[in-house]
């Protein structure tokens, strides 16, 4: 596999093109940015933690039947995956209230949800990410009412799968963001990255925030909680 030019390059990471038209290499920066990149910094060894992390739990979900554009991880900072055409619609799963949630419905964070909740936003870094519905995906064609069906399905399954690792490891799993994509075998598989970028944890036991709300809310250890993570999932 020879990596080749860069596609595209996001907030916290960039895509490559190989030498394969059915695979790209992710890369994982250590930029950080928060409120659709009104603030911006760099969280030191975050590419490192977060692409190994990320493995980890691709594996985990494909070993529970979910489908991933994990390839396999090349090094500290590049992961192989399969080339997605991205469905512009992020999912955001919540078992906990916090975030923008507790702020649009005016709730304290913390409350556990009886079940879990999905939401939809619109991913446009120039609109804000909107917050959306079904309907909107399937009227103005973002993606078909069977793919929005099946992605929400595997929302809540990577859900159960990731809320058990998790615990498991002294973590509770808050609400996370997920992307899919359609391969170009026609698959539609799950993509993008999961760390604490993506997802709220918070120690199971003292609720202590170990995710990127410490650098969005500077709380101070931002690199320690993300070394915390990377401990309890990857070591
Ligand atoms: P929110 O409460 O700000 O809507 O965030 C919900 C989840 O989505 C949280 O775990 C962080 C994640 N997220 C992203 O991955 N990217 C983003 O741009 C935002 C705003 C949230
Ligand atoms: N990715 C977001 C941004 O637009 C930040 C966040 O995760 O809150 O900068």
């Amino acid at each position: 596999m020879e990596k080749r030019e860069k596609l595209y390059e996001g907030k916290a990471k960039q895509v490559w093109s190989t030498d394969d038209p059915a695979l790209v290499v992710q890369y994982f920066k250590d930029d950080a940015t928060a409120f659709n990149a009104q603030k911006r910094g760099t969280i030191a060894s975050k590419g490192v933690v977060n692409n190994a992390i990320s493995e980890v739990l691709f594996k985990e979900l494909e070993a529970n039947g979910v489908k991933t554009h994990l390839v396999r991880r090349l090094n500290d900072r590049e992961m192989l995956v399969r080339r997605l055409s991205i469905i512009p619609v992020e999912l955001v799963v919540r078992n906990i209230v916090a975030g923008s949630m507790a702020k649009r419905l005016g709730l304290e964070e913390g409350g556990d949800l009886p079940s879990p909740v999905v939401e939809l936003y619109y991913k446009d870094d120039a609109l804000g990410d909107p917050m959306i519905n079904d309907d909107h995906v399937v009227v103005f064609g973002w993606a078909t009412a069977e793919d929005l069906r099946h992605i929400k399905q595997e929302a809540l399954k990577i859900n159960q799968v990731m809320r058990k690792f998790f615990l498991e490891r002294g973590i509770l799993l808050v609400d996370f963001k997920l992307e899919f994509g359609r391969a170009v075998s026609g698959e539609v598989l799950l993509g993008d990255e999961i760390c604490p970028d993506t997802c709220r944890f918070w120690d199971a036991k003292t609720r202590e925030k170990l995710d990127k709300d410490r650098f969005r809310r500077d709380l101070g250890g931002v690199e320690e909680a993300y070394q915390e993570v990377y401990r309890r999932v990857v070591q």
